[in-house]
């Protein structure tokens, strides 16, 4: 392999066309000079835990839930909207810890998911009756929303601005779990409130009445024992952040060496991901990130074959450092069937992942992502299309993907959502039954499509029934006695 730098991936030709087109180089430039003198977001501690806990996910020994908004924006950058999502990954991974009997490792699209991959690089509408062209919203990190000449002009100076609502954001999440928001002393934090709601199917109401009775019965008990994290007598409840590591200029200005440890980290985030357009290992990206210490994702479409994914392993972590690589599938509840079993197949045969409770952990696990391949476009009732998703669909390339994984001797490590805490109507279906006449009611996101809150919850509630061990069996009846006569 040629020598990595934090720039080497400039010589390689951008295989991903819409790398945000700055149209001024010396403010570029200045960007990136302010970015490389201000301080890491992140450490590099935090990320050896996080590969630590990783590297136990690999074998089973803990689940990775990773979740946020498709498109975080400056002005998510509010005290009830960061609170909000916390709780909502907090909420989400009790229900887990509980069902499943193995920590959660939790994990926000947050503090930095500013930059977006788009399909089209422009976008058309009409403003009075005259069809207008524009560049596509490529998140806060390059443009902005609005649909106006400048708003949607790549300006460099937003890679500082979004620097700075991240190191905002991440300084809130860092006070608020350093002051125990997340522990079992602030139970309102935990409160499974939705499950109450009138709407629910008798039988799923009943289900998850029971579930929230032992819920609350076990974090009583967990404080009263002393401890103040459900997951056990850890001091704190962690988490970590995670963005696309789609801008390059931002990712590689954060990325260097630091004092006692080798080699280079990206200091924006714990745990970057390439995303199912960058994934290609002879482009930019991958060169990217084939250099830094830290964990990295990888989006997986229906594109992917098994020799891609190997040489994409093989490249990004040539030393099978455990822990180092998640591997998202994103593949679609019609075709991951077909396609996720020669995946696994694959990187089990190769040791790039193992079996359940194996001896070893691995350098790579197994997440699912049930959004990306799902997405659906419907009329709303204002809008001509609105992009959906369909619980159902989501639910079941879910669940498929943990028979596969079983299936094949293989197990699902975690799960990666796109999900908001607000009762927002942009998925369909759910336990509250969101139709396509509601989609234009509370329509709010950036890009994609997400869960509310309570298709948030009711997702891990399913997902927690799916992967929970296996009830022991009733001891077998004993054998009958010889009677003496
Ligand atoms: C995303 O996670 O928002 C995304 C764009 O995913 P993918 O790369 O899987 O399409
Ligand atoms: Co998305």
């Amino acid at each position: 392999m040629p020598q990595w730098s934090p720039s080497s991936w400039l010589a390689k030709t951008p295989n991903y066309p819409h790398q945000a087109a700055y149209a001024d180089q010396a403010a570029v430039d200045s960007a990136v000079r302010s970015l490389r003198a201000l301080p890491p977001l992140v450490t590099s501690w935090e990320i050896e835990r996080l590969k630590r806990l990783l590297a136990d996910a690999s074998r089973g020994r803990a689940f990775i839930l990773q979740g946020g908004d498709c498109a975080e924006r400056l002005a998510d950058c509010r005290p009830d909207a960061v609170t909000g999502k916390l709780k909502i990954l907090l909420q989400m991974s009790l229900v887990l810890v509980h069902a499943m009997g193995r920590p959660v490792i939790r994990v926000g699209r947050i503090a930095g998911q500013y930059a977006k991959p788009r399909t089209s690089p422009t976008e058309t509408h009409q403003i009075e009756g005259i069809p207008r062209t524009l560049p596509s919203y490529y998140g806060d990190l390059v443009n902005r929303e609005a649909f106006d000449d400048n708003s949607r002009r790549p300006d460099p100076a937003h890679l500082v601005t979004g620097y700075l609502h991240a190191a905002v954001t991440l300084n809130f999440i860092r006070s608020l779990v350093d002051r125990g928001f997340a522990d079992v002393h602030h139970p309102e934090n935990w409160e499974l409130g939705f499950l109450q709601k009138a709407g629910l199917p008798p039988e799923l109401r009943q289900k998850y009445a029971r579930l929230t009775a032992e819920l609350t019965e076990g974090l009583r008990l967990a404080e009263a024992m002393g401890h103040s994290s459900p997951q056990g007598p850890s001091d704190r409840t962690e988490f970590f952040t995670s963005h696309e590591g789609l801008n390059l200029l931002y990712e590689s200005a954060q990325t260097r060496r630091v004092p006692r440890r080798e080699g280079f980290y990206c200091l924006t985030t714990h745990l970057p991901w390439l995303g199912d357009r960058t994934r290609d290992p002879d482009g930019a990206h991958v060169e990217f990130f084939r250099g830094v210490r830290n964990p990295v994702g990888i989006k997986l479409g229906p594109s992917t074959t098994p020799d891609q994914l190997l040489r994409l392993c093989e490249v990004l972590n040539p030393e099978r450092e455990p822990g180092k690589l998640v591997l998202i599938a994103r593949l679609g509840a019609a075709i991951v069937s077909d396609r996720l079993p020669a995946l696994v197949r694959a990187t089990l045969k190769e040791g790039w992942t193992v079996e359940p409770d194996a001896p070893h952990p691995a350098p790579a696990l197994w997440s699912c992502d049930p959004m990306h391949g799902n997405t659906l476009l419907r009329n709303g009732a204002r809008r001509p299309v609105r992009k959906t998703r369909a619980f159902t669909d989501i639910l079941s390339e879910l669940v498929d993907s943990c028979d596969i994984h079983a299936a094949c001797g293989s197990h699902l490590a975690g799960l990666h959502v796109e999900l908001t805490h607000e009762d927002v109507t942009e998925c369909l279906g759910g336990a509250s039954g969101i139709t396509e006449a509601d989609l234009d009611t509370n329509y709010a996101t950036a890009c994609d499509p997400r869960l509310n809150y309570e298709q948030a919850l009711e997702l891990a509630f399913r997902l927690g029934e799916r992967l929970a061990p296996p009830a022991t069996p009733p001891s077998a009846p004993a054998p009958p006695r010889c009677r003496s006569s």
